[in-house]
């Protein structure tokens, strides 16, 4: 075939399936280089399509902030865009990008994460974050079995101080593991347990390996002679991933390292779950957050209230968010299969 006969074809459904009066959805990511994210966009890019919605979808580079912030005023500055849907990186920080948006009444989406500081969010879809943290936290005393006994050496990460679902993981998974530190049946030898000591800028892969590293070289935790450690609280696969490359390197096998947690099924999770090296993550369904973001979008396009199920949970400190919470899920080896 010439080159023109297949550039003409392959322009053609481009053409049909872009309907030019058609609701615009500017949709934002956090980052294109974590499994969760990259998956999502082109998720919702893929639902919204699928109905009939013009989408326009953006990551934010190296979990680039200030590109963010420029991508919001761009889309909310376009005559061409009617909602936005975002991702953040910094929750913090879009309270001034998003003054164009508030001024231009565009609905606004924040997606999975929290944006805070500005009354210019419409609706939240999210999961049900606390619940992710009280999962995490009632495995590993399932798993462990601490007692004052036979107390059990923990570890404890943090993820990253600027995104408000760090917070809801980390505050409910405590509220399951204080009362074990509280009677010395947990134990955390570095003796680093809030948010301050623990956390994981960016949810960075490559820090938290280097934090797991600091910690053992602080207490002197090893496979063989060194102290023993029996569990790690991890918040989320990318930081699973970075703790678990130490522990091999520093000699742990399957035989002997310590109870891991995780969140968001990565595939690197579900390969380290198969492997025996990671005990467990979180499956959150893109498909379930994607359609409650596809509904949260056709009810804005036809001007009525979206269906929501949570209105008491989140606050972003300026008021109460109308949000929908999706239900998160405990995947180990026994249901991993569901996955595969
Ligand atoms: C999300 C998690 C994710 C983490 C790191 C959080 O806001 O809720 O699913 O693991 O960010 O990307």
């Amino acid at each position: 075939m010439k080159l023109k006969a297949v550039l003409a074809l392959s322009v053609l459904p481009v053409l049909f399936t872009s309907q030019a009066n058609a609701f615009t959805v500017g949709v934002l990511m956090p980052t294109q280089d974590e499994a969760r994210w990259y998956r999502e966009g082109f998720g919702i890019e893929n639902e919204l399509k699928n109905s009939g919605f013009n989408v326009e979808l953006f990551f934010g580079g190296d979990i680039d902030v200030s590109l963010q912030q420029r991508q919001i005023k761009r889309l909310s500055n376009d005559s061409n865009i009617d909602a936005l849907v975002i991702g953040s990186i910094d929750g913090n920080a879009l309270a001034d990008a998003l003054t164009i948006a508030k001024s231009k009444k565009l609905p606004v989406i924040s997606y999975d994460r929290l944006i805070t500081g500005t009354d210019a969010v419409t609706y939240y879809a999210t999961f049900d974050n606390g619940k992710v943290g009280e999962i995490q936290g009632k495995f590993l005393i399932d798993k462990l079995h601490p007692t004052v006994d036979d107390p059990k050496n923990i570890e404890i990460f943090y993820g990253s101080l600027d995104d408000n679902n760090a917070k809801f993981f980390y505050g409910e998974a405590m509220k399951i593991l204080q009362p074990y530190i509280d009677s010395g049946a947990l134990v955390i030898k570095s003796g680093e347990i809030k948010p301050e000591e623990t956390n994981i800028p960016s949810w960075r892969t490559d820090l938290s390996s280097k934090r797991m590293d600091a910690i053992m070289d602080k207490v002197g935790y090893g496979p063989e002679s060194g102290e023993r450690l029996d569990g790690i609280l991890s918040p989320a696969d990318c930081i699973s991933s970075g703790i678990i490359f130490t522990l091999k390197k520093r000699g742990y096998t399957v035989e002997n390292i310590p109870v891991i947690t995780g969140q968001d099924s990565t595939p690197d999770a579900l390969k380290n779950i198969q492997e025996g090296y990671q005990a467990m993550t979180i499956f959150k369904d893109g498909k379930q957050l994607q359609d409650t973001v596809l509904d949260m979008v056709k009810a804005i396009s036809k001007g009525q209230e979206a269906n929501i199920n949570d209105t008491t949970t989140y606050n972003n400190g300026v008021m109460d968010m109308k949000s929908f919470l999706c239900t998160p899920e405990l995947i180990d080896r026994s249901n991993i299969n569901k996955l595969l």
